[in-house]
């Protein structure tokens, strides 16, 4: 007999609030990322806390090198489909590159779209000090915020590359800086990406609210993987950190093999597949 897998906790709706009753009551986060219904439905049937409609959507759905060309309407039109799929996973849209960044009035107008229509119930942006102040206006207005540290795919152009961040001890001081600055500005949580484990445990630490890495070890509050990676479905690149927890693309393709030989054939359809 198969062993039974752990059910997801009995927590009802997830919240900013329950997020930050989980860090202190050391309950893992677990979150992974949806952009469109069917996929939303299936993560949260399956008790993942939170539901990111990251912007990896360029790589992972619209066939892009980097994060950078996601616009405004594409992030709001795919939040629409998630957050009417989640019943308790916290939904949270992810703010497109120079959504946030001209100006405080843009980031505002941008969030509030997000919200509005997007019908989400947080949104996420990249950086530390610069958008502390931006941070502190969206959640004046209203609008929890998630931070992002370490590595931030938006500025992918300024870094030159994906390797992991956080290596110098000057930016593992600005890092923890950030995540202080990021609490204090009001964020509920930050997403911490590609970082040394031992920088991952100083930032979980040095601030209250949860901190969820990807590739930043496991002694933080949560973990959070791109849903394609982990199932196995997206495999143009696969850092360190993803673990594949199914071969999806490979099940696909051999179910398309399956589907093209069988008609091929006349093997499809069967009498009862027919009226
Ligand atoms: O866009 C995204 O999917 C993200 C996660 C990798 C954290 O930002």
């Amino acid at each position: 007999m198969a062993a039974a897998r752990p059910q997801p906790p009995p927590r009802t709706k997830i919240t900013t609030a329950a997020l930050r009753e989980m860090k202190q009551q050391r309950e893992r986060i677990v979150a992974l990322t949806a952009y469109d219904h069917l996929f939303a439905g299936l993560l949260d049937q399956a008790g993942i806390d939170v539901v990111l409609v990251g912007d990896s959507m360029a790589m992972v759905v619209q066939g892009r090198d980097t994060t950078v060309s996601v616009t405004m309407d594409q992030t709001v039109y795919h939040c629409e489909l998630v957050a009417r799929a989640c019943k308790r996973a916290l939904v949270v849209g992810d703010l497109p590159f120079l959504s946030y960044q001209v100006s405080t009035e843009d980031a505002l107008r941008s969030a509030g779209r997000l919200l509005k229509e997007g019908l989400v119930e947080a949104v996420k942006l990249e950086g530390g000090a610069p958008v502390l102040a931006t941070v502190a206006r969206l959640v004046e207005a209203g609008i929890p915020v998630m931070g992002h540290l370490g590595l931030t795919p938006q500025s992918i152009h300024q870094f030159g590359s994906y390797k992991a961040r956080g290596i110098d001890p000057a930016e593992q001081r600005r890092i923890v800086a950030d995540a202080k600055g990021l609490e204090q500005a009001g964020a509920f949580a930050l997403v911490l990406e590609k970082v040394p484990a031992a920088l991952g445990r100083k930032v979980a630490k040095a601030v209250t609210i949860p901190v969820i890495g990807i590739g930043a070890g496991p002694h933080v509050d949560g973990q959070i993987l791109v849903t394609a990676d982990m199932l196995g479905l997206f495999s143009k690149f696969r850092p360190r950190f993803v673990r594949r927890y199914a071969e999806l693309g490979k099940a696909i393709d051999s179910a398309l093999r399956a589907f093209g030989a069988d008609v091929r054939q006349g093997a499809f359809p069967g009498p009862d597949e027919s009226y």
